[in-house]
């Protein structure tokens, strides 16, 4: 199996070489924060040793409940919100086929508890009525208003279709180890239930239960998550000190960028299929890195849809961006485009090529017109989209993510601003003690 790879060259030119050294000459520093747990917010770091938190003993009772679960269900629904969802969502929609719909040996995944929408929940309510179907209930704490709202609705729901005897084995929870309201709720009912440990945070949890059992439930393979995982974090363990390793690469373009007055980072993909994964990006980085008055704002994009959409503003717009493109090389199956007799549509000087090939040269003349514009480019080369180089490309960001945090003086593992919005939600809402 490979390595995914980095190219910055189509940045170098937009780069201050005094201010990369700058960083470059900072970055042992802030790796010897994260690896010897020196640095801010550093309670959080156990998701660098993936071994420590998810041995054999728990791969193979996530795969036993995985089962269970899908014995018993045409559909699971997940419920959580931000680190406690969209990991998982993100992994299972890049390996999905969008128009599975047989329902003899697939299992829907359904996601729940990350809106407070009444139509969103209205309609999951009556779809729901009609299948049999189990739940994932993933919170952290236990008490975020958003999954809660939405455990309390289908709680009923399940009580309500099976009776209080027949859904125990219908609800996993995956909660604190002893804290929170979930942790008690799963104890009064018998539910069973996975921990998410202590010093893993929400957006750094997706290799944790909170992304492998909804991804396992799913049914991918999530040995091959982990393995490529671990790849990535013998790659960073062995390699962290070399400037030129594709962490550190990218980590110093980034940052040598953002140091240049750019502002935003746009994730780029070329595989619909992604959007999700662009989502769980923007996330982390988001989440990560926007305090204290700093940070480049993370945002995505999916060509070639979006080009024909916000490709105007990145080509000729303000110069704000640069772009992160995500640049799957096989795609898992390919598509030929057929030959026309008559050749109407003038499509058949692309007769007998694959949409794949056709979608490269969309890249490759994106690419070559954003330079032309002034957008930098930074390119993360995966060799085919499956388990493997996702678990890979996870382990990747997570730790150029908690490497750009230290880089840039803030403590990348919490997220103060995110408590602002539910104080006043509160206090409007008239909730006691507020
Ligand atoms: O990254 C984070 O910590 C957050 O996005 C949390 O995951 C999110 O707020 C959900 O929190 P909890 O799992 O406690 O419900």
């Amino acid at each position: 199996m490979e390595l995914i790879k980095t190219d910055t060259s189509l940045s170098k030119k937009y780069i201050s070489d005094v201010i990369y050294e700058q960083l470059k000459s900072k970055l042992p520093s802030c790796h010897r924060m994260l690896l010897e747990k020196s640095g801010a917010g550093n309670e959080f770091t156990g998701w660098l040793h993936i071994d420590n938190f998810m041995p054999e003993s728990l791969l193979e009772a996530i795969e036993q409940s995985a089962q269970s679960l899908r014995k018993i269900s045409q559909a699971i629904v997940v419920i959580g919100i931000g680190g406690s969802y969209l990991g998982a969502r993100a992994v299972i929609e890049a390996l999905s086929n969008p128009f599975s719909f047989d329902k003899k040996d697939y299992t829907q995944i359904l996601f729940a508890g990350f809106n407070l929408s009444d139509d969103y929940h209205a309609g999951l309510l009556e779809y729901l009525n009609n299948v049999d179907y189990a739940v994932i209930v993933i919170s952290k704490s236990g008490t975020t208003t958003e999954p809660a709202v939405a455990f309390r609705l289908l709680f009923s729901h399940l009580l309500e279709k099976y009776g209080e005897k027949q859904i125990k084995n219908r609800v996993i929870c995956i909660t604190d180890e002893k804290k929170g309201a979930l942790r008690i709720i799963a104890s009064q009912y018998g539910f069973s239930s996975f921990i998410i440990p202590d010093d893993i945070g929400g957006r750094y949890s997706v290799l944790t239960p909170v992304g492998i059992l909804p991804i396992a439930a799913a049914g991918f393979n999530i040995r091959n998550l982990i393995e490529g995982a671990k790849r990535m974090m013998k790659e960073y363990y062995d390699h962290h000190h070399l400037p030129e390793m594709l962490i550190n690469d990218y980590i110093l373009t980034r940052m040598s960028l953002e140091k240049k007055g750019y502002l935003i980072e746009l994730f780029v993909t070329y595989q619909p299929q992604m959007f999700y994964f662009m989502e769980w990006l923007k996330q982390l980085f988001g989440e990560s890195e926007g305090k204290e008055g700093k940070g480049l704002f993370p945002a995505s994009v999916i060509f070639t849809t979006d080009l024909h959409s916000l490709g105007q503003y990145i080509q000729e717009g303000k110069r704000l961006m640069f772009e992160t493109v995500l640049n799957i090389v096989r795609p898992a199956k390919s598509v030929e485009i057929p030959s026309f007799t008559n050749n109407d549509d003038d499509l058949n000087y692309l007769a007998g090529k694959t949409l794949g090939f056709v979608n490269v040269k969309a890249m490759k003349g994106t690419q070559m017109a954003h330079i032309e514009g002034d957008v930098p480019n930074i390119e993360v080369i995966i060799p085919s989209l499956n388990e493997y180089y996702l678990g890979q490309m996870i382990y990747f960001f997570e730790t150029a993510c908690a490497i750009s945090g230290y880089l840039n003086d803030i403590n990348p593992f919490d997220q103060p601003g995110v408590e602002a919005y539910k104080k006043n939600m509160f206090t409007l809402l008239g909730k006691p003690g507020f």
